[in-house]
């Protein structure tokens, strides 16, 4: 027996090893970990149980004979963060520069499968070459076996993805389809076609940071949820995500031991919004101010920065955070945040993560670019998501809500469950000089002075439109609330709403306006 565990332990030193030392320490010279070394960071000490270690592809072609690494090029298996079962694949770019072959996918396959029957979220460590170009169609078929995975699980147990070195071709699809893709800054990138390809069809000149780096997945494309100042940040972010987030779709999040008071007042909110409306003021301080021990996960932070959003909790119970930045185009809804928001809003309801949504928003951004990128289908995909989110969905206008972004914005006609107003809210269908513009043109040229006239009518306009109380005469505002209490009015709408239950109708799935 001792000679045959000897040698179980030779073969498991050497599935370790991957590619080899050799290949190991240009890894490092990279300043890359290895696919070990990221699972060893990221699971709770001890707790990793492998799979698969010993499986091998099956290519013949190209003198794939006699190149065998036992684990085929990715490490697979589960393990717990904080004590919660996670299922795991580390793509080892040490072997076939972490190419995908048949077998590898079906290493990726099987930890899919088990997540899904066992309820937990899957976490991919992606670090390859794309589709291995020994075995050409068998690897195709691998990924497409990951993507409809992908989707199955779509919705039913959280997904992430981290990308810590290239990530190109259709491999990017399956870190597309997840829930959270995390990238690292200037080491890591995402494309379809490499900068060659690029030049030979397009003519362009770009580099491979320009193309599809961390910087500009995070601040241009969307793709990228967060860029990561280093593997072991990106390691760290993805264990703060999954502290929010249930299991799957049938738990509820987890709550944690709260020790900041769930009646504390803020005074610095009764005086945070600036007397001159058009002056902004940064939303992240009013969320810091009212969340629990000020802590806000905050998800796309340089991508469409006019739409904030993010994870907090509320007496120790996470919520998703939706809110308007009028630091950032005054705060206005485009395309970019439209989706942005929409999809999270969708994430936070798959996941029966209550939703907060702080209202500031002058409208949608007017203008042909807006228009020719579809303002009017970006902007119903925000409406779709909240219209359909079933979580409970509690609202703060802080200041304003205008048009057709009042009713995007978890008005009360989308099911908003609990929706709060701070008393300088001004809710109406247009801003008071947009509003007089309108109404008094001809009036205006026929006056003495037009512009005195059109600033009397602006004001007379304001004073009966443009304030809170007339959509809370109208039950569309449940109540009127002093700033320095919104934690606390929060915390009690959620309490509330603990135990609600809300269905759609049945159908097999609805069409949004993708
Ligand atoms: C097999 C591969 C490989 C691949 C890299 N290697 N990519 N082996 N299939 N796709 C091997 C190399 O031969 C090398 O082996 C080792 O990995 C490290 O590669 P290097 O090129 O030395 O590393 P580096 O300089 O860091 O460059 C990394 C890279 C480059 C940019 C990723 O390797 C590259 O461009 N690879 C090919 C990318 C590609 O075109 N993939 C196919 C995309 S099409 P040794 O033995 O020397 O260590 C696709 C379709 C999928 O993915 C569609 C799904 C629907």
């Amino acid at each position: 027996m001792q000679e045959k565990l000897d040698e179980l332990m030779k073969l498991r030193a050497k599935a370790r090893l991957g590619g080899g030392q050799e290949r190991i320490d240009k890894q490092h010279a990279k300043g890359r970990m290895t696919a070990r070394e990221r699972i060893e960071l990221f699971l709770d000490d001890g707790s990793f149980e492998e799979f698969d270690m010993f499986k091998t592809h099956r290519c013949t072609q190209f003198g794939m004979k006699e190149k065998e690494f036992l684990g085929d090029g990715v490490v697979t298996g589960y393990g717990t963060v904080n004590g919660r079962v996670v299922y795991i694949f580390s793509q080892d770019f040490t072997v076939f520069g972490g190419s995908l072959s048949e077998t590898f996918a079906e290493k990726i396959c099987k930890v899919m499968d088990l997540a899904m029957k066992n309820g937990a979220p899957v976490i991919g460590f992606n670090d390859s070459g794309g589709a291995r170009i020994q075995e050409g169609i068998e690897s195709l078929a691998g990924y497409t076996d990951i993507f409809l995975r992908n989707v199955m699980g779509s919705g039913v147990v959280p997904q992430i993805s981290a990308i810590f070195g290239s990530c190109a071709g259709g491999a990017v699809y399956s870190p597309a389809l997840t829930d959270f893709t995390v990238m690292v800054k200037n080491n890591s990138f995402m494309f379809l076609t490499g900068p060659k390809v690029v030049k030979s069809v397009t003519h362009e000149d770009v580099t491979v940071e320009d193309l599809g780096g961390a910087t500009v997945h995070a601040s241009k494309s969307g793709v990228c949820h967060y860029a990561a100042e280093s593997g072991a940040d990106a390691i760290e972010y993805i264990k703060k995500l999954l502290s929010y987030m249930p299991q799957n779709n049938v738990e509820n999040p987890p709550v944690v031991k709260n020790d900041d008071p769930p009646d504390r007042r803020d005074e610095a909110l009764n005086s945070i919004i600036p007397k001159n409306p058009n002056k902004a003021y940064d939303i992240k301080e009013v969320i810091a101010r009212t969340v629990d021990n000020g802590e806000f996960l905050e998800i796309q932070p340089e991508f469409a920065a006019n739409l904030v959003i993010g994870f907090a909790r509320y007496d120790g119970y996470p919520i998703g955070i939706v809110a308007n930045q009028p630091e950032s185009l005054a705060g206005v809804l485009d395309n970019d945040s439209s989706v942005k928001g929409a999809r999270f809003v969708r994430f936070c309801d798959c996941f029966n993560i209550p939703i907060v949504t702080f209202v500031d928003v002058p409208g949608f951004l007017p203008g042909t670019v807006q228009e020719y990128s579809g303002i009017i289908r970006n902007g119903a995909k925000m409406l779709y998501a909240y219209a359909e989110a079933t979580v409970p969905k509690v609202t703060v206008v802080t200041r304003k809500a205008y048009g057709g972004a009042y009713c995007v914005m978890s008005s009360k006609h989308l099911r908003g469950d609990i929706n709060y107003a701070w008393p300088g809210a001004e809710i109406a269908v247009m801003g008071a000089k947009g509003a007089v513009e309108v109404l008094y043109a001809r009036e205006a040229k026929k006056s003495d002075d037009p512009q005195a006239f059109l600033a009397e009518k602006e004001k007379e306009y304001a004073d009966a439109v443009a304030n809170p109380f007339v959509a809370a005469k109208r039950g569309y505002i449940d109540d009127i609330i002093e700033p320095a209490r919104t934690r606390f009015r929060i915390v009690k709408a959620l309490q509330l709403l603990k135990n609600k239950r809300d269905t759609n109708p049945m159908k097999k799935h609805g069409n949004i306006p993708l």
